[in-house]
């Protein structure tokens, strides 16, 4: 027989990979560069499966108005990133009611001591002293429960989300140390380039849409006029000389972003870029962002005037992830002691 000795190939399945995205505000340069390009890529390799954390984002006061407008422009941001929708899943968290579940169940298997240490949450709390919540402080709870409900392998996200990343490995540990394994210990996947944008203003603090001076942060639906006022604004230095170093974050950071979109090792910028002066720098980053940023642009313009194709997109994907994280909030709530 021929065929006695061929071993029959059964197609190797996929790792999975989960991320999520506040919808606060516009998208900025840094969410792009440090995550959202990653979500994409990944699709070739793994089962994506992303979302919108509208929960999270109510740990700071929302106007409920532009809450809603918000949703929506960053689900179509996100998909005109360049997310395959027949390919990747991508729901709206508040859609898919296991998330908020979990999250009360694991808040149990969470120590205070562990919360209180999260860099993220004391540095909310200083900037929002009127109204430091419970949920601010539990936020990284909600967050590993995202990615735990999922089972998923790697977690695409910039250099501000490895702390989180990091709680949630430890309470998945402590819970399979209690009941067995139930959760998947994920893994983070942070950018070698790209992992921390910083303001174009102040370098020394990371690009956020809460930047209270508009220069400093690019958003990733910036015209390209606006964009490149921006760049030919960001603070540098004295030296004049491109070059990646101590005491330069302005040009280590403009750096940093052209390398990231461009692929040129550092090396490769400072011999190009040797004897041109900053001026001709920030140009180049400038224009290497539009170009970058251009054709999502175009797709966003599209995508947000089809409303009705955007619900058709978030109602199918909500419903499969409440199929695929009920399985595992079940197996959960039967290990803890609940009858179902
Ligand atoms: P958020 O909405 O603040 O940011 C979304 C993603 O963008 C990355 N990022 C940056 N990367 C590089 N430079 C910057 N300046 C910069 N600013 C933001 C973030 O690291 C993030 O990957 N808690 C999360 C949302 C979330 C989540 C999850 C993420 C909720 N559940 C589960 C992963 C898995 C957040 O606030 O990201």
């Amino acid at each position: 027989m021929e065929n006695e000795n061929k071993t029959i190939e059964t197609p190797k399945k996929k790792e999975i990979v989960f991320s999520a995205i506040q919808p606060s505000g516009t998208i900025t340069l840094g969410n792009y560069l440090g995550a959202l390009r990653n979500w994409v890529t990944m699709q070739e390799e793994y089962d994506c499966i992303y979302s919108l954390a509208d929960l999270h984002t109510i740990t700071v006061r929302q106007n409920p108005a532009q809450m809603r407008k918000n949703i929506i422009e960053a689900y179509a941001s996100v998909i005109a990133c360049g997310i395959d929708i027949e390919k990747s899943l991508f729901f709206i968290q508040s859609h898919v009611h296991t998330h908020a579940e979990l999250s009360w169940i694991l808040s149990c298997y969470t120590q205070f001591g562990e919360l209180s240490r999260m860099t993220q949450f004391k540095d909310k709390s200083a900037k929002h002293a009127d109204n430091i919540n419970a949920g601010l402080f539990t936020y990284p709870v909600l967050m590993a429960c995202d990615i735990l409900l999922y089972q998923a392998d790697k977690v695409p996200v910039g250099a501000d989300q490895k702390q989180h990343i990091e709680i949630t490995r430890n309470i998945a540990e402590r819970f399979n140390g209690l009941y067995g394994n139930v959760f998947k210990i994920p893994d983070g996947f942070i950018p070698k380039n790209g992992a921390r944008i910083m303001s174009l203003q102040d370098p020394t603090r990371k690009m956020s849409k809460s930047d209270e001076n508009v220069n400093g942060c690019v958003h990733m639906l910036d015209t390209p006029e606006v964009i490149m006022k921006k760049f030919k604004r960001a603070i540098t230095d004295s030296e004049a000389c491109v070059r990646y170093g101590e005491g330069k974050d302005g040009i280590n950071n403009l750096m940093a972003i052209y390398s990231a979109i461009t692929g040129l090792s550092y090396e490769q910028i400072e011999h190009d870029f040797d004897g041109k002066g900053y001026g001709d720098f920030k140009t180049a980053v400038g224009e290497a962002v539009v170009e970058e940023l251009r054709p999502i642009r175009e797709r966003y313009e599209k995508l947000i005037k089809d409303k009705a194709y955007l619900e058709e997109c978030y109602r199918k994907a909500d419903e499969i992830a409440l199929k695929i994280s009920s399985r595992t909030l079940s197996k959960t709530m039967k290990k803890v002691g609940f009858i179902l």
